[in-house]
């Protein structure tokens, strides 16, 4: 009978790790005051708002909470859905994504400063000849980004207006006569319709 070899085991050396502390505790001496509240001032439909915020505080949250500006809709929180689009600086954003205190110091615009019920911007009245809305709820982001869209691009084809128009959802999916409301209000506001007067509207509740 053939005698089984032996396996020759090769014990290797033990290491000893030091665990290394990749976030040392600081000592209190050490970590800076907690800032739980900030002081933002904005411009808000033309008005300048000065509040104290908490700088967690969402910006649509304080649209519409401190400001009472509840136009502005808050649809998913993520940044998924658009229908709390405003203006900021003249350029469309989620207002869900942003802190307050990040908009410090810019200029903002809410629907609320659109137009008047007795005298709607063009692309509201589009959008209401073109029934390019059912229950309104995704309107108000809808209007905001469009007013940003047809100023960069006042005579759009119908693609380009979905394309500018995918990150907003609509749950009533009215989205055919939100393009041609679209359309629609390009042709009027290359015509010369006017617009309303921005209007001031607004103020930050204690
Ligand atoms: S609520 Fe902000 S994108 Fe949906
Ligand atoms: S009109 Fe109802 S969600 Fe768009």
């Amino acid at each position: 009978m053939k005698k089984r070899t032996g396996v020759v085991r090769r014990t290797t050396k033990a290491r000893v790790v030091t665990p290394r502390r990749r976030n040392p505790v600081r000592t209190d001496a050490a970590a800076p005051p907690l800032v739980t509240r900030k002081e933002i001032t904005v411009q808000v439909n033309g008005v300048a708002q000065t509040a104290e915020v908490e700088v967690r505080m969402t910006l649509v949250d304080f649209i519409r909470e401190r400001l009472g500006l509840t136009g502005t809709h808050v649809g998913c929180e993520h940044g998924v859905c658009g229908a709390c689009t405003i203006l900021l600086d003249g350029a469309p954003v989620r207002s869900c994504l942003m802190f307050a205190v990040q908009a410090a110091g810019q200029e903002i615009m809410t629907v609320e400063a659109l137009g008047t019920p007795d005298r709607l911007h063009p692309i509201q009245e589009a959008f209401r000849d073109h029934h390019g809305l059912q229950c309104g709820f995704c309107t108000p982001g809808f209007l905001m980004t469009t007013l940003a869209f047809l100023r960069e691009r006042p005579s759009p084809t119908a693609d380009e207006i979905r394309v500018a128009l995918a990150g907003h959802l609509c749950r009533c999916t009215v989205y055919q006569g939100i393009v041609e409301a679209v359309s629609d209000a390009a042709a009027r506001l290359r015509a010369g319709t006017p617009t309303p007067a921005p209007r001031a509207r607004g103020g930050a509740r204690e």
